[in-house]
């Protein structure tokens, strides 16, 4: 069984935990695009984990892959296996082909965005710049990475000419070629024996009838080609990313699973149409503490807004989403009333699925339904609605809760497959179907 696992809005909505309980029943775990701009973070056992790279399968001991479509900074990577406690070559493998982000691609991120009039909010990992170099052939691969002689070829190639840019154009400095070549060669040494050919382990896995999930990093809303442009990162987060950043064919995936939160949070610049400001705005401080909502990967306060069902359904026709996992469903309780965006206003014109709308997405009016809120409960009160939900299923949520998430299913429908009510594995409700 091959399953996607994708973010349905704009990065953070939890995909870390979600694919940690999934990995229980699977035997591989497969990250196909993006790199250390994520942040996915696993709550097990009383420990917290946060990967910028590695797939969150390795929490359940499952293989572990990075494929080609992933841009890899080595120096993260290693970072992350030592903090884990090592991983053997058994446990994490690296696509040969993956592209490596070297250290001006860094520099060449933040001294761009320091020019930009209107800031993305990049990361400043080296992620747009590192699949710059991909597609224009110049890149630096992971074969290349593990092989001294090749990596000086390149090296030598293509340094002279990022120093000249970022010397000449942005006034950077950048550490000396031979330097950046002793220690990546030295880096590769380490991550040599993890070389694998990821399109083929996975594509073997699933004829061999074992469970496979792919994960997904950033939201749909944040896919080069159908986001929120400029406002974007560089991979393609969709579905169909996941078949070109893994090496599989489209036609061998069962499963398209969206994490949605039950909120919306968009960290960085760009539109955000249900976004708490004004009179909304202490709202969304209490909504942003309570949810934990600080960037993984920078700390950055994320913006936080109601749920967006024209945004959802946007995300769907991209995706084909066979169901939902809802996260941080405990975060609104205590929430008086529950606004959800079921239309958006554009030029005197409702809609409840944007097309050429969403070229105008700083500018909707956002048409909102109000539900009544729930009550707060404690972790304790909590973990007691999923005990209960071993019989009751959904209905062991307080009733208005219940009631948020059927009125999204039943706008939507698209099934729900887990309601989560804490950062922790077992802090989850499974919906049978
Ligand atoms: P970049 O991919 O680091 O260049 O960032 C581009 C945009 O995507 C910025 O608005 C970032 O805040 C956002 N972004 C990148 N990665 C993530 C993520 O993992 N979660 C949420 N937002 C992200
Ligand atoms: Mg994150």
């Amino acid at each position: 069984m091959m399953k996607i696992i994708l973010g349905g809005q704009w990065g953070d909505e939890g995909k870390g935990k979600v694919i940690d309980y999934l990995a229980g029943k699977a035997e591989l775990v497969v990250r196909f695009q993006g790199g250390s701009n994520a942040g996915h973070t696993v709550v097990h056992d009383g420990k917290t984990h946060k990967f910028h790279l590695l797939p969150s399968g390795v929490v359940q001991k499952k293989r572990s892959l990075i494929g080609a479509g992933v841009v890899l900074d080595p120096r993260v990577l290693i970072q992350e296996i030592n903090e884990f406690g090592g991983l053997t070559q058994s446990e994490l493998g690296i696509d040969f082909r993956t592209s490596i982000i070297m250290p001006w691609h860094g520099l060449l991120d933040i001294a761009r965005e320091g020019l930009k009039k209107e800031k993305i909010g990049t990361t400043g990992r080296g992620i747009g710049p590192a699949y710059e170099e991909k597609a224009s052939r110049d890149g630096i691969r992971f074969c290349d990475l593990i092989d001294e002689k090749k990596l000086k070829e390149r090296i030598s190639e293509i340094y002279p000419f990022r120093k000249k840019l970022l010397h000449g154009i942005y006034q950077v400095e950048v550490p000396e070629q031979e330097s950046i070549f002793m220690q990546y060669a030295n880096i590769g040494k380490q991550l040599a024996s993890y070389a694998t050919d990821v399109s083929l382990e996975v594509n073997e896995a699933y004829a061999a009838g074992k469970n496979i999930l792919l994960e997904g990093a950033q939201g749909v809303l944040l896919d080069l080609s159908f986001g929120s442009y400029p406002f974007v990162t560089s991979s393609q987060t969709i579905a169909g990313g996941a078949c070109v950043g893994a090496g599989v064919s489209p036609k061998i995936i069962d499963e398209i699973e969206g994490v949605v939160k039950a909120y919306t949070t968009r960290v960085g610049g760009g539109p955000f149409p249900t976004e708490l400001l004004g009179a909304e705005e202490e709202l969304g401080n209490t909504i942003r503490d309570k949810g934990n909502e600080y960037g993984t990967t920078t700390g950055r306060k994320r913006r936080i807004g109601w749920l967006d069902l024209p945004l959802l359904r946007y995300a769907h026709r991209l995706n084909g989403f066979t169901g939902f996992h809802y996260t941080k469903l405990d975060v609104l309780g205590g929430v008086e009333k529950l606004k959800v965006a079921t239309a958006h206003e554009h030029a005197g014109k409702k809609f409840e699925t944007p097309s050429r709308e969403f070229e105008f997405l700083g500018e909707w009016k956002p048409v909102y339904k109000t539900l009544p809120g729930f009550e707060e409960l404690s972790r304790e009160e909590w973990r007691e609605v999923v005990r209960e939900s071993k019989e009751k299923g959904l209905k062991a949520l307080p009733k208005n809760a219940f009631e948020y998430i059927k009125f999204v299913e039943g706008e939507l429908k698209i099934p729900t497959k887990t309601v989560s009510l804490g950062p922790a594995r077992e802090e989850t409700i499974f919906v049978n179907h």
